[in-house]
């Protein structure tokens, strides 16, 4: 048995130590936020943070997460993770809205080690994460918000 904390609580599997842990997160715990696109994390859509840290959960088997902290969408509730969602919602930035959970997880990533990124530092920061609808100017108009308090 594999045990792990997911959005401050604790959980286990039973599930093969090699199962993706994206499939653990949607298929076995239920939490549907976090997406698969490319699984083979070329795309972003699967990002959650593994101790803070931005991860692809496509590509990372549930075994190495044994005994850490995992957050998706769902629980980020960090000050950077919510003042990312509001502004998320004021730019109106999803479209189809498939990659966003991704996006808002990576972003979440970025403040936490840059809290005032400047346009490189976002682009550096989000290149991976891809948008099949090219929200990109108004996901960068929104990390850029969410750095200001809301009010840039
Ligand atoms: S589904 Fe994981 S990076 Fe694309
Ligand atoms: S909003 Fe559609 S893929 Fe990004």
């Amino acid at each position: 048995m594999i045990q792990f904390e997911l959005n401050g609580e604790a959980v286990a599997t039973e599930s093969p130590e090699d199962t993706p842990l994206l499939w653990i997160i949607r298929d076995e715990l239920k939490l549907k936020g976090t997406k698969f696109g490319c699984g083979i994390a070329m795309c972003g859509a699967c990002t959650i943070h593994v101790d803070g840290t931005p991860t692809r959960s496509c590509v990372t088997p549930v075994s190495a997460v044994a005994g850490l902290s995992v957050t998706t969408i769902e629980g980020l509730d960090s000050a950077a993770g919510q003042a990312l969602q509001a502004a998320w919602v004021s730019e109106q930035v999803p479209q189809c809205g498939y990659c966003q959970s991704g996006q808002i997880m990576t972003a979440a990533g970025l403040l936490a080690d840059n809290p005032n990124p400047g346009d490189d530092d976002i682009n550096s920061a989000m290149n991976g994460n891809l948008c099949r609808c090219m929200a990109y100017t108004r996901i960068r108009k929104a990390i850029k918000s969410a750095a200001n308090g809301g009010g840039a």
